[in-house]
């Protein structure tokens, strides 16, 4: 197949971008408009490869959506504004990119007859006390992020039962795993304990997230790919809950931080209580999870102890300034050289 991975300079979409080239023999062509978000050193050892094209440009812009797409047989949408904390202090860019981008899309496969993959997540059911959601569950989205993810999910289920378009959805659990920027929990809080600076915990840190290894959650996007069902939802959770709490007293003792570090700070607005995926629908299609967090976390601390190539731009740019914004407080002044040794 040759694919559109729309926003694969990102954290998933990379992921699924060398799986498929290299597992799967698909030629892939990146749709992204590198947000701060998107790097394209995420993408970077699969340029050479002859199936691989990179283009930049916005979702929601139909003349890039056209250039992208010719040639293609199906469509997959990762691109979106992914963090929360941010929806709530800008959702501007999450109604453009969620909503109208998603329309641009489906536009351009309705158009073609291609099939189309939306990728979303979880978080449009809202909050969960007990049990867990089930592709027939109600959209019930707490923050402009998972409002905005919901938006394009109905916009996707709508060009099926209209146009009899091929799309199918598949809802994720919290990824985590290597290259993902670093506001989000586990890679925050990886960075953080490495240089030693505080960990910022949301409330009472009692929250309970359903985690994912990213390459689980991109195996399931292609299980879906391939053998999916057009019209129908596919819930893709992880195989293990934990407390935030929990994850972060993980992470100090995998990098050998101090507990002192650990700081319960101002909760998160309309923060959701606990999210859990039933994924029967996607395992009867032959997919399950690989990864167990506490290996998966092992490794991911790893990684980014390994590769300050990725993460020092990052955290020496415009990254700072989120920072402070978000959390009233300045990193370490002096960002470490890629060959200072970490503690
Ligand atoms: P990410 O923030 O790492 O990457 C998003 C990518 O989209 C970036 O490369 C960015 O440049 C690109 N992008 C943003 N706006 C764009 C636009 N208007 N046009 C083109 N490209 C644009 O996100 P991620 O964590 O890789 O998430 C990918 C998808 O998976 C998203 O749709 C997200 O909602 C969904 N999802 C994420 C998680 C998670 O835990 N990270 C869980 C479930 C589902
Ligand atoms: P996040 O990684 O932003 O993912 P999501 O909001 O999509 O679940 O946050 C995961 C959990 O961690 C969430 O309950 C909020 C919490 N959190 C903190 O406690 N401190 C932080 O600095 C961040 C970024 C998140």
């Amino acid at each position: 197949m040759r694919l559109l991975l729309c926003g694969a300079a990102g954290f998933i979409g990379s992921h699924f971008a060398r799986i498929r080239l290299e597992e799967h023999g698909d030629e892939v062509v990146v749709l992204d408009r590198l947000t701060y978000a998107g790097r394209e050193e995420n993408l970077r050892d699969l340029r050479e490869h002859s199936g691989f094209a990179f283009l930049r440009g916005a979702i929601e812009d139909r003349e890039a959506v056209e250039a992208a797409v010719q040639g293609c047989d199906a469509i997959v949408n990762f691109a979106a504004e992914t963090h929360v904390d941010r929806s709530i202090a800008e959702p501007d860019a999450f109604v453009t990119t969620q909503v109208m981008g998603t329309y641009v899309l489906l536009e351009a496969a309705r158009e073609r007859g291609l099939r189309y993959l939306q990728v979303s997540t979880d978080e449009v059911y809202g909050s969960i006390e007990h049990g867990a959601f089930t592709e027939r569950s109600p959209l019930e989205p707490s923050s402009p992020y998972s409002a905005t993810k919901a938006g394009a999910d109905l916009l996707v289920g709508s060009y099926f039962h209209t146009f009899g378009l091929p799309a199918s959805t598949c809802r994720g659990s919290n990824n985590y795993g290597s290259h993902q920027y670093p506001e989000k929990l586990i890679p925050l809080m990886i960075l953080n304990a490495l240089h030693g600076d505080p960990l910022p915990v949301y409330g009472d840190g009692l929250q309970v997230r359903n985690w994912i290894h990213v390459t689980d959650f991109a195996r399931a996007i292609g299980c879906v790919l391939e053998r999916g069902r057009p019209g129908e939802v596919y819930n893709a959770g992880g195989p293990d809950e934990c407390a935030n709490i929990e994850i972060v007293q993980r992470i100090v003792q995998l990098t050998g931080a101090h507990e002192s570090l650990i700081e319960h700070v101002r909760d998160r607005l309309g923060h959701d209580r606990r999210y859990s995926l039933s994924s029967e629908r996607v395992r009867a299609l032959g997919w399950a999870p690989r990864v167990r967090l506490h290996d998966g976390l092992a490794r991911t601390v790893a990684w980014y102890r390994d590769n300050a190539w990725w993460w020092e731009p990052i955290r020496s740019g415009a990254y700072r300034s989120y920072y402070e914004r978000q959390y009233g407080r300045a990193l370490t002044a002096a960002p470490r050289s890629a060959s200072a040794p970490l503690p």
